[in-house]
C-alpha cells in the first residue's frame, strides 16, 4: 500500500517518526547560546511569557485532538495586547503599537528543539528566530525588541530547521497585530468589526488525531495538504455579520495550500492591505491568490445585503501548473489531501447576514502613504541578483543549493542599508528525470518588507503586488523582481520558500547583512 499513512504523534516526548533530518546535530552545532536573561535597561510596554507545550483541544465531534500550542501569560502591560483565540489551537493574538517595546520570554516545554520567528517584523538578527538559535526543551529564550513596522497583520511561528512544518501543523502559530496613528486615521472598521481569519488545512484520522506526512519523499516534495479547511482553528467556521462594512484580515497559515480567494456570489474583492499593512488606496480583484505565509486585508461591505441572506468566501479552482511527475505523483502518493489537491475549489467559510445596523461607513479612497523605492537608488538597478527555484537531486533548491546552517554564498551578501534588486525565477518544466516537475513557490524574506518591481510570465491574475510584501507567490513559469532594503540590522537572516515542507527539505538560505562602514 503506497498510501499508508503515519499518525502524527504529539507528545511532550517529541515527534517520533517524523522526517527530522539530523536533529541531534541541530543541538550540537555549537550554536550561539540563547538569550536567557532579561536586560535591565530595556523597559517593555508589553512583557509576556509565551510557552509552547503539548495540549489537547476538541476540534471535531468526539475525541479531542492532540496539538502543540502557544500559551501566553501577561506579566506586564495592557491585557488587551495578549488575547486568546476562542476555541482554537492557535496561539494568543499579540497586539502592539509602532514604537512600543516588547519582551517575550519564550519557554520551550516540548522535547524537540524550537525557536520562534516573528514573520514580517523588522527586528535584529538575534531576535529573528534563525534556526541556529534553537533552544532545547525546558529552556527559555528572551526576545526584546522595538516595533519598527507600520501597522499590519504579522504573525509568529516556530523555525527550527527540519521541524518547522510539523510544529506549525501541530498548532504552533499566532497573529501579531501592529497598529499605528496612520491606520487609526484611515477610518476603517475596528473592534468587533475588525476580524482576523487564519486559513489552514488539516487531515484527521478516525480518532480525530492529526495526520501529517506519510514519510514518502514524493509527499514532502509536494508539500502537505489536508482535506479539512480550518479558519481560526475551527473546522466549521462561519461568520455572522450585520448590514455594514467589516475589515477582514486573512492569513494563509497553511503549510502548502494556496487559496484563490473570491466571494461566492461573484462580487469583487476589495483589497485594502497586504503583508506589510495598508495599501495606498483600495484595489479591486475578481479573486486573490494567497500563498502560504501571505496576508491580505479586505474591506467587506454587507450594507446592501438583506438580513437573512448568505454568501461565502470560497477558494476557486485553479491550475497549479504542476506538470508530469508532480501531478502524477500527487495522485498516487499524496498525503491527507488526496481528497483535496492544491487547486481544488471549496468553501472557506460562510457569511450569514443576521442583523440590520445603521452604521454607514464609506470606503476610504486614501488608506496610507507608501514611500516608493526608486530602482535607480539600488546598487544593481539593471543587474538583478538572480535566484532560480529549481529541483536538484530530488530536492527543491535555490540556485542549486540547500540550507546549510551558517553558509552564505557570494550573491547572499549585502551591505547594511543598501537597496538591491533580487529576481526570483520559477522556471517550471524541463527538469530531467522528474519529467518537468514544477510547483508554485511562495518566497519569503526575513526581517523586512520589500516592494515588487516587476512580475513576468504571469499565469494567474489575482496578485496584489501594490503594497509592502514579505512573501511573494511565484506560480510555475513566473519571475518576480523585488526591491529590498537591508536596513538597520547587520547579521544573518533567512530567505526561503514558505511551503513548509520545501523549507524543511532545505529550500532555504541565509543572507548576510554586513556593516561594511564599521569595518572600514
Ligand atoms: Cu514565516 Cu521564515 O517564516
Ligand atoms: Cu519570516
Ligand atoms: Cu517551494
Amino acid at each position: 500500500m503506497i498510501n499508508r499513512r503515519q499518525f502524527f504523534h504529539i507528545t511532550a516526548a517529541g515527534a517520533a517518526g517524523l522526517l527530522t533530518g539530523g536533529m541531534a546535530s541541530l543541538l550540537n552545532a555549537g550554536v550561539a547560546r540563547a538569550a536567557i536573561h532579561v536586560s535591565s535597561d530595556f523597559n517593555p510596554d508589553l512583557d509576556v511569557v509565551l510557552k509552547a507545550a503539548a495540549d489537547e483541544i476538541p476540534i471535531l465531534p468526539g475525541a479531542p485532538t492532540d496539538v502543540w500550542r502557544f500559551k501566553g501569560q501577561l506579566l506586564d502591560g495592557d491585557p488587551s495586547n495578549l488575547v486568546d483565540m476562542e476555541r482554537s489551537y492557535l496561539g494568543p493574538i499579540i497586539r502592539a503599537r509602532t514604537g512600543q517595546k516588547i519582551r517575550i520570554r519564550f519557554n520551550n516545554a516540548m522535547a524537540d528543539p524550537t525557536i520562534v520567528h516573528w514573520h514580517g517584523l523588522h527586528v535584529p538578527a538575534e531576535m529573528d528566530g534563525h534556526p541556529r538559535l534553537v533552544i532545547p526543551g525546558g529552556e527559555t529564550y528572551v526576545y526584546e525588541f522595538e516595533i519598527r513596522n507600520r501597522a499590519g497583520t504579522y504573525w509568529y511561528h516556530p523555525h527550527p530547521h527540519g521541524l518547522t512544518g510539523p510544529q506549525v501543523y501541530g498548532g504552533l502559530a499566532g497573529l501579531f497585530l501592529v497598529s499605528d496613528d496612520e491606520e487609526e486615521a484611515a477610518g476603517l472598521p475596528s473592534g468587533e468589526y475588525d476580524i482576523p481569519l487564519v486559513l489552514q488545512d488539516r487531515a484527521f484520522d478516525r480518532s480525530n488525531q492529526l495526520i501529517y506526512l506519510s514519510g514518502h519523499h514524493m509527499e514532502q516534495m509536494n508539500g502537505f495538504l489536508g482535506d479539512w479547511i480550518m479558519v481560526n482553528g475551527q473546522p466549521d467556521f462561519s461568520l455572522p455579520v450585520a448590514t455594514r462594512a467589516y475589515r477582514l484580515r486573512l492569513l494563509n497559515g497553511s503549510n502548502a495550500r494556496i487559496y484563490r480567494l473570491a466571494w461566492k456570489d461573484g462580487r469583487p474583492l476589495t483589497v485594502i492591505g497586504t503583508d506589510g499593512g495598508l495599501l495606498e488606496e483600495p484595489v479591486q480583484r475578481r479573486y486573490v491568490m494567497l500563498g502560504p505565509g501571505e496576508r491580505v486585508e479586505l474591506w467587506a461591505d454587507f450594507s446592501n445585503d438583506a438580513v437573512g441572506s448568505e454568501t461565502a468566501l470560497v477558494s476557486l479552482p485553479f491550475d497549479d501548473g504542476m506538470l508530469g511527475g508532480g501531478r502524477m505523483g500527487r495522485g498516487m502518493m499524496g498525503g491527507g489531501g488526496d481528497g483535496l489537491p492544491n487547486g481544488a475549489g471549496f468553501t472557506i467559510f460562510r457569511v450569514g447576514v443576521n442583523r440590520a445596523e445603521e452604521t454607514v461607513l464609506t470606503l476610504p479612497q486614501r488608506l496610507s502613504a507608501i514611500e516608493r523605492y526608486d530602482p535607480a537608488d539600488a546598487v544593481n538597478p539593471e543587474d538583478p541578483k538572480r535566484f532560480h527555484l529549481v529541483m536538484r537531486h530530488m530536492a527543491w533548491t535555490i540556485n542549486g543549493r540547500t540550507f546549510q546552517m551558517e553558509q552564505v554564498a557570494a550573491e547572499e551578501r549585502v551591505a547594511l542599508n543598501s537597496l538591491e534588486v533580487w529576481e526570483f525565477i520559477n522556471e517550471g518544466g524541463g527538469m530531467g528525470m522528474m519529467g518537468g516537475m514544477a510547483m508554485p513557490h511562495p518566497i519569503h524574506l526575513h526581517g523586512m518588507q520589500f516592494q515588487v518591481l516587476q512580475r513576468r510570465g504571469v499565469t494567474h491574475e489575482g496578485y496584489v503586488d501594490e503594497g509592502w510584501k514579505d512573501t511573494v507567490l511565484l506560480m510555475p513559469g513566473e519571475r518576480v523582481r523585488v526591491l529590498a532594503r537591508f536596513g538597520d540590522y547587520a547579521g544573518l537572516f533567512l530567505y526561503h520558500c514558505h511551503n513548509l515542507e520545501h523549507e524543511d527539505m532545505g529550500m532555504m538560505r541565509n543572507y548576510l547583512v554586513e556593516n561594511t562602514a564599521s569595518a572600514a
